[in-house]
């Protein structure tokens, strides 16, 4: 790893008032055993088709068969709980504990570890939701649930039971829930999904962070581009693999790509903001 070179990037913020925006996709939880979208495991098969994130994480795939979504998303469900939070995420602690209103995290995930870790609700940008939650899928309110505990942790392709099915419901008006989730062939919003929040942080944090992203969903590109065309801010990226953010990290004045996993990069970049903070 460059160290003296992050050493140097991280030296040009401002001690005492430097902000950082750190970005995580589902690379950050890879380490917790939680598979990835686009790694091997990040397919689901109902019959005998395959099917992609953008086909099952969408708004039509619920309208066609609602249960099987919720089957996807309750298995998922069921191996988030099973994890355990890795050093990445408690290095991501350490930075909110040491930076506190100097930074936001924005994550992709919906996996709730970098809550169940330490990070606050208020700084923490769940920009795709989070999956322990549900809401009512004919938008009666905006409210959101925690899914009731009694709705069981699902295997692989188990079905969901009717007893289940009568707790996953709008507890307003008793129609369908879904899960609190954003979809594919939804848009972002502040409300549920903190995105305007999450521009303006793109638009003024002097330090983005990206860990573990393709880079395969909007927001998240836009903050990779914003900081692309603000040279005097720095742009560090995590992850062992290429990526769209490691070619911007590259090609930016103060940039950098940490080319390995976050859990062997993260502890060191939490270590030198803590001891310059
Ligand atoms: P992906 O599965 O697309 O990408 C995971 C990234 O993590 C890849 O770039 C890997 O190289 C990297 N990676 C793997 N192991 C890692 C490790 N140990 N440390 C660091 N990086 C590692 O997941 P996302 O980019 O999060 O959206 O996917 C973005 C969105 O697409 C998801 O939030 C979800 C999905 O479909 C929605 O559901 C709306
Ligand atoms: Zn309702």
């Amino acid at each position: 790893m460059e160290t003296s070179r992050l050493r140097s990037l991280l030296d040009r913020l401002h001690k005492g008032t430097g902000t950082i925006a750190v970005l995580t996709g589902a690379g950050i939880s890879a380490e917790s055993g939680i598979p990835t979208f686009r790694g091997p495991e990040g397919y689901w098969t109902v019959g005998s088709t395959e099917y992609r994130p953008e086909q099952m994480a969408t708004h039509f795939m619920f309208r066609q068969d609602p249960w099987e979504v919720w089957s996807w998303y309750l298995y998922r469900r069921a191996v988030c709980l099973r994890a355990e939070p890795n050093v990445g995420h408690k290095s991501i602690v350490t930075m909110e504990s040491t930076l506190a209103d100097r930074m936001r995290l924005i994550t992709q995930n919906v996996d709730g570890l970098h809550l169940r870790t330490g990070n606050t609700q208020e700084r923490t940008f769940q920009i795709h939701g989070n999956l322990h939650f549900m809401r009512c899928a004919h938008s009666c309110s905006t409210e959101i649930f925690p899914i009731p505990p009694s709705v069981g942790l699902k295997k692989r392709n188990e079905s969901v039971t009717d007893e289940e099915k009568s707790l996953l419901v709008c507890p307003r008006c008793g129609s369908l829930a879904r899960p609190h989730v954003l979809w594919f062939d939804e848009t972002y919003n502040e409300q549920h999904f903190r995105a305007d929040s999450s521009l303006r942080w793109a638009h003024q944090a002097d330090l983005l962070l990206v860990v573990g992203t393709s880079g395969a969903t909007n927001l998240p590109m836009q903050m990779g581009e914003i900081f692309s065309r603000r040279p005097e801010a720095i742009f560090l990226d995590v992850n062992p693999h290429p990526n769209p953010f490691r070619e911007m990290a590259e090609a930016h004045p103060n940039g950098l790509a940490l080319k390995g996993t976050a859990c062997e990069i993260l502890p060191v970049i939490a270590e030198l903001l803590v001891t310059r903070p």
